[in-house]
C-alpha cells in the first residue's frame, strides 16, 4: 500500500541530493504523492533542483521563505496547479549568516543574526501563517519542520542557529494549537541527528560532533533517508493525532548521558 495515495504536498528545501528535503521528496513520491518543490532564488540556481523534480514528477516554484509576498504566491498556485488543497508541508530550511561569515556565538554581528532568524525561524511562521490565511491545507493535514537538539543542550558551534531552533520548535507548538483547533491540521517539529548535508557541514567541528553523537546514541546517527521515512509517517494518515510536539529522530541521543563507547574512550 502507498502511504500518501491521492496527497498533496509542497517540499521547501532541497538544494542537492544530500538534502534531507531531497530524500523526502524521492520517499514521497513512491508513496504515491504529488507536491511541488520550492526553494530560494538562488539555491534554483545553484542546487539540482530541476533533476529532482524530473525523477519525481513534480514542478518547482521558486519562494524566499522570508517573503509573505512569495510564500502566498507559492500557496495559492500549489493547490491550482496540484488541483487541490494540500495535504503536507515539509519546512526544511535552515541558515545561520553568523556562522557562514565564521562570527563566533560570542562576537555575533547583529544584522547576520536577524536575518538567519528570519531565514531559520520566523520563516516557519510565515509558512504557516501564509497556509492559515490562503485557507490550503486540507483538513486533517500535516506540517513539519526540522530542528536539533541545540535548542536544548549547548553546543557552543551550532552558535545562533541554537536560539533559532528553539523558536522553530515553540512556532510549532503555538501554530499547532490555531491550525488543530480550525483544521485539525497536526505541526511538529523533528529534532534530527547531525546529518551531512550543506547546511550540517558548514557549522564548525561538524566531523566531530557527527562522531560523538554517533558513539552516543545507542542506535547509532539517525541517517537522512530514515528521517525521511519518519516525515512520510507524520504526512501519513496513521499519525492523526501527532501533535505540538518536537520529536527526537536522533537513535538515542537526546536520552543517553554516556555511552560505553565513550566510556571505553575516556579510560585509560
Ligand atoms: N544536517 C544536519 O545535521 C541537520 C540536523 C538537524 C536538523 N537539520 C535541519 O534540516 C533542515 C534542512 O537542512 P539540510 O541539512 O537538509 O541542509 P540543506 O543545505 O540541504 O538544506 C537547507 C535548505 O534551506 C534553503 N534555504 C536557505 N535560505 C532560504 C530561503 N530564504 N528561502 C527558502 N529556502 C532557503 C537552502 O536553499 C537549502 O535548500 C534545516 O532546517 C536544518 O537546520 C539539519
Amino acid at each position: 500500500m502507498k502511504i500518501l495515495e491521492g496527497k498533496r504536498g509542497l517540499i521547501f528545501g532541497a538544494l542537492d541530493e544530500k538534502s534531507i528535503a531531497w530524500k523526502v521528496a524521492l520517499n514521497a513520491h513512491e508513496q504515491g504523492a504529488k507536491f511541488i518543490l520550492s526553494n530560494a532564488p538562488i539555491a534554483l540556481r545553484m542546487g539540482k533542483i530541476n533533476e529532482l523534480a524530473e525523477k519525481t514528477e513534480s514542478r518547482v516554484i521558486p519562494a524566499d521563505a522570508t517573503s509573505v509576498d512569495d510564500l502566498n504566491k507559492l500557496f495559492d498556485e500549489s493547490v491550482k496547479l496540484l488541483g487541490g488543497k494540500l495535504d503536507f508541508v515539509l519546512h526544511s530550511i535552515g541558515m545561520s549568516v553568523n556562522v557562514r561569515k565564521g562570527r563566533e556565538y560570542t562576537n555575533q554581528n547583529y544584522d547576520f543574526t536577524i536575518k538567519g532568524f528570519d531565514v531559520s525561524a520566523l520563516s516557519f511562521h510565515k509558512v504557516l501563517q501564509s497556509a492559515w490565511k490562503n485557507e490550503s491545507m486540507n483538513d486533517y493535514g500535516s506540517i513539519v519542520a526540522l530542528s536539533y537538539v541545540a535548542a536544548q543542550k549547548t553546543f557552543p558551534d551550532y552558535n545562533d542557529m541554537a536560539e533559532n531552533k528553539a523558536y522553530l520548535e515553540s512556532i510549532a507548538r503555538s501554530f499547532g494549537y490555531h491550525f488543530g483547533n480550525r483544521n485539525k491540521v497536526r505541526i511538529n517539529t523533528i529534532s534530527q541527528s547531525p546529518t551531512i548535508t550543506t547546511a550540517g557541514s558548514g557549522v564548525k567541528g561538524f566531523d566531530t560532533f557527527f562522531n560523538y553523537a554517533d558513539k552516543m546514541s545507542p542506535l547509532g546517527n539517525a541517517s537522512a533517508e530514515d528521517c525521511a521515512n519518519f516525515c512520510i509517517a507524520l504526512f501519513s494518515d496513521l499519525t492523526k493525532s501527532v501533535t505540538m510536539q518536537n520529536i527526537f529522530h536522533d537513535g538515542g541521543f537526546s536520552n543517553t548521558g554516556i555511552s560505553e563507547d565513550l566510556i571505553k574512550e575516556f579510560t585509560s
